[in-house]
Parts: C-alpha cells; sequence; structure tokens
C-alpha cells in the first residue's frame, strides 16, 4: 500500500464556527472566569446526564480530588481502584493521603473485575474507583452491591464515559462521576472537568472546596449586588472552570450526539476490516450498556505476530499514524513502586493486557478513508508478520 503523505493524528478536537463565535462572545462578555456561562454549562450537563447537580471544574482530576475530599477520606483510608488507567485517578487518593489499592482487570475487556474488588476489601476500604476504560461501562450492578453490602462510597472515572450507559442509564445519573473535557476526550474544553452527583451534600461542600474553600465564589463577589465578604471554611484549591471554557463546552455538549454518530461510523468500518486479522484481536462488544467508543484498542497477539506490541507500533508510525497506549499501568510507575512497594506480578491480568494494546486513531473529523487506511496498514503489518 501507498503510504500517506500527511501524518494521520492520534486525535484531534472537533469543532466549528459555533465554537469560535461562542468564545468570542464570552471573551465580548468580560466574564473570563466562572459566570453566567459555567452556571449554564453546569445547568445543561446535568439535564444531559440525568444528575440533580453538577459542578463544572479545570479538569476531570480536579473533580475526582474533589469527590474524595468532600467526602472526607484521608490518611489512614484505603480506595480500591484499577491501576489500567491514567495515573492522575491513582494521583488523587495519594493528595488525600490515603491508600490506593489496585484490583485487577478482565483480560477481555481491560475493565477492573468485581470479584477482584471484592478480595481487597479491609476494614480501612472506604470507597471504589471503577474506571469505564475507554468508554465502556463497568459491571456497575455488581460493584453498587459490593459498595452497599461493605457501606463505601462509589466514585466513577468517567474521563472516557460521557455517552455510555450502564444498562440503560447514562454515567452520572445515579453515583457520583467525575467527566474529563481534556482535549481528546469525546467533547472538550480544551482542559476542563465536571463533577456529577445525586447528592447535595456532596455538590454544596464541591462548590466550596474548589474554589479555594470560600463560602462565596468569585462570581457572586463581583456580580452586581454580590458582597465583599466572605469565610474560608476549609484550605480548598483553585479549580474552577471559566466561561471561556464553559463556552466550548456548551457548543460541544450540543455537537455530542451528531460526534458519537460519526464515532459509531468509524468503529463499525474498523471493527468489520480487523475482526479476523492475525495476530490482532478486539475489545468485545458491549452487552451491558453502551460504549461512548472512546478508544479504538486492538491487542496484538504476540504468539501469532513474530513482532511486538512497540515493533507494531513503529510500524505504524512508519505508515504516518499516530497511535496511543491506554495505558501504562500505574502500579508499575515509579512513584507507586516506592511510596506503596508495588512492583511487576502484582497484577498479572492488567500486565499482560498492557503489553498487547495499541489505542488507534478514533475522532469525528476522520473520514472513512483515514479509518480504511489505517485498517490497511494494521492488516499489511500482520500479514507482512505472521507466524
Ligand atoms: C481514565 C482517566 N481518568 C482521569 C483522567 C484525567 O482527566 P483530566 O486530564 O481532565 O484531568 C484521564 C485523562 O486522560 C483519564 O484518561
Amino acid at each position: 500500500m501507498k503510504k500517506r503523505d500527511k501524518f494521520l493524528p492520534y486525535c484531534l478536537p472537533y469543532w466549528g464556527d459555533e465554537e469560535i463565535s461562542a468564545v468570542q462572545d464570552a471573551i465580548k462578555s468580560n466574564w473570563w472566569s466562572r459566570g453566567p456561562k459555567t452556571a449554564e454549562f453546569e445547568k445543561k450537563f446535568a439535564e444531559y446526564v440525568g444528575a440533580k447537580y453538577a459542578v463544572a471544574v479545570n479538569s476531570c482530576t480536579a473533580a475526582l480530588h474533589t469527590a474524595l475530599a468532600v467526602k472526607g477520606i484521608g490518611p489512614g483510608d484505603e480506595v480500591i481502584t484499577t491501576s489500567m488507567t491514567f495515573c492522575s485517578t491513582v494521583n488523587v487518593i495519594t493528595h488525600c493521603g490515603a491508600t490506593p489499592v489496585f484490583a485487577d482487570i478482565s483480560p477481555d475487556t481491560g475493565l477492573i473485575d468485581p470479584d477482584e474488588i471484592e478480595k481487597r476489601i479491609t476494614e480501612k476500604t472506604k470507597a471504589i474507583i471503577p474506571v469505564h476504560y475507554a468508554g465502556q461501562p463497568c459491571d456497575m450492578s455488581r460493584i453498587e452491591k459490593i459498595a452497599e453490602k461493605h457501606g463505601l462510597f462509589i466514585l466513577e472515572d468517567a474521563a472516557h464515559a460521557l455517552y455510555t450507559k450502564c444498562g440503560d442509564r447514562l454515567v452520572g445519573s445515579k453515583n457520583t462521576a467525575a467527566f474529563s473535557f481534556y482535549a481528546t476526550k469525546n467533547i472538550s474544553t480544551g482542559e476542563g472537568g465536571m463533577l456529577a452527583t445525586d447528592d447535595e451534600e456532596i455538590a454544596e461542600k464541591a462548590r466550596v472546596f474548589t474554589s479555594h474553600g470560600m463560602s462565596k465564589n468569585a462570581w457572586n463577589r463581583y456580580a452586581k449586588g454580590g458582597t465583599w465578604r466572605y469565610d474560608v471554611e476549609v484550605a480548598g484549591y483553585k479549580y474552577n472552570m471559566t466561561d471561556i471554557q464553559a463556552s466550548l463546552g456548551i457548543c460541544q455538549l450540543d455537537r455530542l450526539e451528531f460526534m458519537q454518530q460519526r464515532r459509531e461510523s468509524l468503529y463499525r468500518i474498523y471493527k468489520e476490516r480487523l475482526k479476523d486479522v492475525r495476530g490482532v484481536s478486539l475489545l468485545p462488544e458491549t452487552t451491558n450498556g453502551r460504549s461512548s467508543r472512546h478508544l479504538f484498542i486492538i491487542k496484538i497477539e504476540k504468539d501469532e505476530l513474530n513482532i511486538d506490541r512497540d515493533e507494531f507500533i513503529e510500524e505504524l508510525n512508519a505508515m504516518n499514524i499516530g497511535t496511543s497506549v491506554h495505558f501504562i499501568p500505574v502500579h508499575l510507575h515509579p512513584f507507586y513502586r516506592k511510596h506503596y512497594g508495588t512492583k511487576p506480578g502484582d497484577l498479572p491480568n492488567t500486565e499482560a493486557y498492557f503489553e498487547k494494546i495499541i489505542s488507534l486513531p478514533l475522532y469525528p473529523s476522520m473520514t472513512e478513508e483515514d479509518v480504511n487506511y489505517v485498517a490497511d496498514a494494521v492488516c499489511e503489518i500482520s500479514a507482512k508478520h505472521a507466524r
């Protein structure tokens, strides 16, 4: 096959004139920090996912940290999560002074295995953070039963999971959930996040915590009729979203359905083209809900090819195709090894899964031709290296 001239990036945001006008309007409004657009985005987001409250913040990491902090999770507590995630899911546990405990994954989906969660519960366990990895829904009915039995707080890491359904409910409509609007996510505000919850106490405390711990946020202070007085109730963080970001978020939320349809149709092409390729396997179809199709992951089966995952990536790169790997297991990073004594061999499924995976480009502005080009390249590399 002929190599394309232009590099195909692993991911690009999707935007149009609406985003440009919305940002211009926000600039002209003079509310450059948190203001009415942020409040509007929170309202629209909460309505969309079906949550009672939504608190807009400057990242999913901030939303995760805030939720744990306002639940009072701290030193001496343990939080169970997966190692097959971005480091921030776990860093926030450390930020609270609590101890992360890793549960292994299901080797097919890469999702946290509920049996593994149950095995790791101790008297110190206070919370579970399931990650809807790649946009696939975790087995929430099992996880909810475990949490209920042991009185644990569930915080869903929904960085990949806007549009994901567990059964017939959208993520965000039941348990407290943290969403990401980072540049590669299904909707983006550049950087940004949202904490969605039905729990009034979490929502109220989160508003205070994400605004330095001040009882009144800046938007109230500087609005007509606002007062200069405020009390600092906790040593909070500067985690608020800005109106410039929220203006983007409102446009992106309006586009979500369209963008998801694009993801779905591109996903279908990949799936059809790659379902029977030697040495390449795919994640199974979701049967317990709906995937947001956040990532398209292939697994390289080393016993069927004479190259490994890293060499496969190099060959894709040589064909001008950008890729990524989601994720380097968190427990193998030097910080976690040093501070919590984690080591290779702790999580056999996670470690074996990591060795296989490649995330291929999947985003709404890709064309069918782009997807077919990537699929052709995968087929060609596989044929060249078949054992
Ligand atoms: C699974 C997961 N959790 C959390 C995050 C953190 O999101 P943010 O960059 O918005 O803080 C990411 C970001 O990539 C992620 O992939």
